[in-house]
């Protein structure tokens, strides 16, 4: 294409908005010499991997519990912003690989990942405004699509309710469905039946930072009996209809080399955590555990792979940090069979886009996933639709910032609809049979 008939970046405009957990984040806004832009607001994780793009907060004293991000909008204003006015911004590879130049550090500390994160993601929505079409439509030139099969959070733990218990997130994949729609029911029946048990038992403290229920529990194993439970009360088969799926976020934790499950106050080495696990797996109707152990005990990872990974998906998060590097080390040393999806992990969304890439390549499922400090902002309902991902996991069945994600595949299906485009909802690779 001629220079003349590019759209160009005209200017960026970057300032603090707010997350689901209050904490401050990054807006930012691509304006393009047509008279057309593109935003975004960047997500915050709680339960961050070691090897994440670092986050840049201000650290300043009280203001915003050292939380503001104006260091990183500064970076905007005066690094980013001069270096991409002019150009092409349809070219989000060339966009993203200026920017990560410009930082230079591996981990995108000096500018900050969340500065070139806003950035990239409003560049793609721009571009995507500049050709009339959604940001989906934008990312796949196909003419069939998956919509991506929900794992939602019923009950929260970890980093997301100050410990209540050891494990993150109980979650249920509704692999019986054929329609995104019966997902939906069934999530809605079964997340009523788990908050009607936990009440009568006394064991309902609140909702989590995803919105799925904060609980009071003697035993990380109680969740598990009461999703079956709920499952069973809403009408549905547990392992026929819908299976659990847990992140564990193991590196949480772990300590000195042991897993601390500690409301059950159980310090386990390795192998007598690995048991555990086994036996969880093996007695329950369980199709996906997630970070299950700690990202240094790679060990571990690859024996449950090698003992398990057949019949239950075992999705890598803090493992892989949506880093296409240490996926491949994992695809090639079998760590796991799947791998989470966080752009702000890696920090651009060209880096995102490789890393899905080399997953579906190496017949790893790709997981494109929300932080648990999340926003209004919908982009990645459109990357797991745009890149054929084939699952989503966004938190619970409650609060606005996880259902504008749940709700933007039901708009993405009523214009693939209205433009006679195929699509069917992805299937659950390891439903158990
Ligand atoms: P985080 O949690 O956003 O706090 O890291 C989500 C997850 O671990 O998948
Ligand atoms: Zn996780």
């Amino acid at each position: 294409m001629s220079t003349e008939l590019m759209t160009k970046i005209k200017g960026i405009k970057a300032f603090t908005v707010f997350d689901s957990r209050g904490y401050p984040t990054i807006e930012a806004r691509v304006l393009l010499d047509n008279g057309k832009s593109g935003s975004a607001i960047v997500p915050s994780g709680a339960s961050t991997g070691k090897l994440e793009a670092l986050e840049l907060r201000d650290g300043r004293g009280n203001y915003f519990g050292g939380k503001s991000v104006e260091n990183a909008i500064h970076n905007i204003d005066d690094i980013i912003t001069p270096a991409l006015v002019g150009m092409s911004v349809t070219d989000q590879a060339a966009i993203d690989t200026r920017m990560i130049a410009l930082d230079g550090t591996v981990n995108k500390s000096k500018l900050g990942a969340n500065a070139i994160l806003a950035v990239s993601m409003a560049c793609a929505q721009a571009a995507a405004r500049d050709q009339d079409v959604p940001l989906f439509r934008m990312l796949s030139q196909k003419n069939h699509f998956e919509i991506p099969i929900p794992e939602i959070q019923i009950i929260g733990g970890g980093a997301h309710s100050a410990g209540s218990i050891d494990v993150q997130d109980f979650m249920i994949i509704c692999y019986g469905a054929s329609t995104l729609m019966e997902v939906y029911e069934m999530t809605f029946n079964i997340y009523q039946a788990a908050g009607r048990i936990l009440q009568q038992q006394g064991r309902l403290v609140g909702v989590a930072d995803e919105g799925g229920f904060w609980p009071r529990f003697n035993t990380n194993e109680e969740g598990l009996q009461i999703l079956v439970q709920a499952m069973k009360n809403a009408g549905y088969k547990p392992g026929e209809d819908v299976g659990i799926s847990l992140d564990l976020a193991a590196a949480e934790y772990h300590r000195d080399g042991k897993y601390a499950f500690n409301i059950e106050e159980r310090l386990l080495d390795p192998s007598e955590y690995y048991e555990v696990i086994a036996s969880w797996l093996n007695n329950y109707p369980i199709c996906s555990v997630e970070d299950p152990f700690a990202e240094d005990d790679v060990e571990s990872w690859k024996k449950l792979t090698d003992e398990f990974g057949g019949k239950v998906q075992i999705i890598g998060d803090d493992l892989f940090v949506t880093n296409k590097e240490r996926l491949l080390r994992g695809v090639e040393g079998k760590w796991a069979n799947s791998v989470l999806i966080k752009l702000n992990q890696i920090g651009s969304v060209s880096e995102t886009l490789d890393c899905i890439d080399a997953a579906l390549e190496h017949n790893f499922q790709p997981v494109v996933s929300a932080r648990s400090g999340e926003t209004e902002d919908s982009f990645i309902a459109h990357l797991a639709v745009g890149t054929h991902a084939g699952q989503f996991k966004v938190g619970s069945w409650t609060r606005s910032e996880r259902m504008v994600k749940w709700n933007e595949l039901l708009r993405i299906q009523e214009y693939l609809k209205v433009q006679n485009l195929e699509y069917s909802l992805s299937k659950f690779r390891w439903k158990k049979v």
